[in-house]
C-alpha cells in the first residue's frame, strides 16, 4: 500500500479523511477539509499537543526506526539496536559497569549525531578520565555534570542529542517533586519529564538505575511503568557480565547479552556458546550435567552441578538462585515418581557454573540428570550434554532448536547429545510454531533420542 503522507482534517469537526472532499462526511459542512501534513512523529501527534487521531495508515512508519547502538549484544538485546523516540532504564548493582558501558555506547554513536551524557554523581574530570581509558574522546559526546532536572533539560534542548544518558536516574532531582532526591516521586517526575521530551524529539534517553543486591530495582519500580525498555545488567561469574530485558516495547525479552570487563572497557563476547563451560580433564565428577541452552537467538552450553544431601529434622530444602526452586522441586519430583530414587527426604543444592539464571524449559532433562547422579553418586558420561523439557508425567517434551542445539553441541566437542525427537515443536521462519512435516524417510538424527526421563536415565546409565 502506498504511504500516505497528507489527511485532510474537518477544521469544523476535525474529521480526517485520507482524500480531499467538497463536504465533510461527519458534519456535513461544506469545504471545511484542510490539507494536514502528516510528516515524521505524527503517531505521537497527541504528546506534541495537537488533539486529533490519525487514520493507521497515514501516519509515517518512519518514525519508530531504529538506530544502532554500537555495541551488538546491546543491539540483541534491545531487538535490533535503539528505537527513536524511546526511553531506556538500565539497572545494575553499583560498580558493575554501566556508566562503563553507556560511555562506550556513546563514543560510537557520535558519530550519527550529538550525545550527551548528564552525571549527577561524577565530575566532569572524572568521566574524561574514564573516556581515556576507554578510547571514549570523541568531539560529538557531550558531559554536563548536574542534579538539578531544570538545568539538565535546558541543556537538553539547547544541544538537541540524539542520545542521551542519564547517570543516575536516583540523582536527578527537580524542586517541584519534594526535597529529597531519589525518592520514588522523584524518580517519577524526572523520568516523565525526560521520557516526555525523548519521544517528542525522536530522540534515545538511557537511565542509569542502582540497584540493590537483591536485584529489585526498587526506588526506580516507579520508572518502570513510563520507559519503554527496562535492562539488566549483571555479574556472570568473575570479569562476565550478563545484559537482559525485563520489559521490552520493541522486542522480545529472552535474548541474552554476553560481556567481559577488561582493562580497555567491555568486551563484546560474540560467540558465547562454549564460554561458560568448565573444562575437565578427567572424569566428571558426580551432580554435573551440561545443559544446551537456547537463550534468544544463540546456543550456550551449561554446566548444572546439583548435591543432595538428608534433610535434618525431616524439613527439606531447595537452594537455588540459578534456577527457579520451585521447578527444581517438580524435576526432582518427577524423578522420584517415575525411577523410584528417593529426592523428597534430600536437601537439593542446584548451582548454574557461570551463573547465569537460567528459565529455559529446554534445561529440564539436565536439571534432571545432575539430580539423579548427585542422589546415585553416578557421574554422567563424559562427552554427554542434554536438552529436553519434562512433563509432570515423566515425558520429554520437545524444545526449540534441537537441531541447531545438537550441532552447536557436536561442535564443542560433545560426542553423545541426548534430546528429545524434534517432533510437533518444528520452527518457522518466523520462529513460531507450526506443526511439523513428517520426518524424511531415512533422515538420520545426528543426536540420542528419548521420549521419557525413564529412557534417558536408561541411555547415560547402560
Ligand atoms: P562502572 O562503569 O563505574 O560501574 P557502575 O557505573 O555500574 O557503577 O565500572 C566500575 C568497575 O569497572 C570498576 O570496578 C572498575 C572496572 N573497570 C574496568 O575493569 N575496566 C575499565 O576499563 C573500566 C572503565 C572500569
Ligand atoms: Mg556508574
Amino acid at each position: 500500500m502506498k504511504k500516505q503522507t497528507t489527511v485532510y482534517r474537518c477544521a469544523n469537526c476535525g474529521h480526517t479523511e485520507p482524500k480531499w472532499l467538497g463536504r465533510c462526511p461527519e458534519c456535513g459542512q461544506w469545504n471545511t477539509l484542510k490539507e494536514q501534513s502528516a510528516a515524521a512523529g505524527s503517531a505521537r501527534a497527541d504528546i506534541k499537543g495537537e488533539t486529533y487521531s490519525l487514520p493507521i495508515a497515514a501516519i509515517d512508519p518512519a518514525s519508530g526506526t531504529r538506530i544502532a547502538s554500537g555495541s551488538a549484544e546491546l543491539d540483541r538485546v534491545l531487538g535490533g539496536g535503539f528505537v527513536r523516540g524511546s526511553a531506556i532504564l538500565l539497572g545494575g548493582e553499583p560498580g558493575i559497569g554501566k556508566s562503563t558501558l553507556l560511555l562506550q555506547v556513546c563514543a560510537k554513536i557520535q558519530s550519527k549525531g550529538r550525545v550527551l551524557y548528564v552525571s549527577g554523581e561524577e565530575s566532569p574530570s572524572q568521566i574524561r578520565a574514564r573516556a581515556d581509558r576507554l578510547g571514549a574522546l570523541r568531539d560529538g559526546l557531550e558531559v554536563f555534570c548536574s542534579s538539578d532536572i531544570d538545568r539538565v533539560m535546558d541543556v537538553i534542548e539547547s544541544v538537541k542529542p540524539i542520545l542521551t544518558v542519564v547517570d543516575s536516574i536516583q540523582m536527578i532531582y527537580s524542586p517541584e517533586a519534594g526535597a529529597v532526591p531519589g525518592t520514588a516521586n522523584q524518580i517519577k517526575y524526572c523520568t516523565q519529564e525526560m521520557t516526555e521530551w525523548a519521544k517528542t524529539h525522536d530522540s534515545v534517553i538511557v537511565f542509569v538505575a542502582h540497584v540493590t543486591k537483591d536485584g529489585l530495582i526498587a526506588g526506580p519500580k516507579a520508572a518502570e511503568h513510563i520507559v519503554d525498555a527496562v535492562l539488566s545488567f549483571e555479574q556472570a561469574e568473575g570479569d562476565l557480565r550478563a545484559l537482559r530485558a525485563a520489559k521490552n516495547r520493541f522486542g522480545s525479552t529472552d535474548e541474552l547479552g554476553l560481556y567481559r570487563m577488561g582493562a580497555g572497557g567491555l568486551e563484546e563476547i560474540a560467540d558465547p556458546s562454549g564460554v561458560l563451560l568448565i573444562q575437565r580433564a578427567g572424569e566428571m565428577p558426580p551432580g554435573v550435567a551440561v545443559a544446551i541452552v537456547h537463550e534468544g537467538s544463540r546456543v550456550l552450553l551449561v554446566e548444572i552441578q546439583a548435591l543432595a544431601v538428608p534433610a535434618k529434622a525431616g524439613i527439606t530444602r531447595v537452594y537455588s538462585d540459578r534456577i527457579d526452586a520451585s521447578r527444581v522441586a517438580r524435576v526432582a519430583a518427577v524423578i522420584e515418581k517415575q525411577t523410584g530414587l528417593r529426592l523428597s527426604d534430600q536437601d537439593l543444592y542446584v548451582n548454574v557454573a557461570g551463573g547465569v539464571r537460567l528459565a529455559e524449559p529446554g534445561i529440564d532433562l539436565a536439571l534432571a540428570a545432575a539430580l539423579y547422579s548427585a542422589r546415585t553418586g553416578q557421574p554422567l558420561p563424559k562427552g554427554a550434554a542434554l536438552a529436553g523439557e519434562l512433563s509432570l508425567a515423566g515425558e520429554l517434551r520437545p524444545v526449540r532448536q534441537m537441531a541447531k542445539r545438537a550441532r552447536s553441541a557436536k561442535a564443542l566437542g560433545f560426542s553423545s547429545v541426548l534430546g528429545p525427537a524434534e517432533g510437533a515443536y518444528k520452527e518457522n521462519e518466523e520462529g513460531g510454531r507450526s506443526a511439523a512435516p513428517r520426518a524424511k524417510a531415512g533422515a538420520r538424527p545426528d543426536w540420542g533420542r528419548a521420549d521419557s526421563l525413564k529412557a534417558a536415565i536408561r541411555e547415560l546409565w547402560r
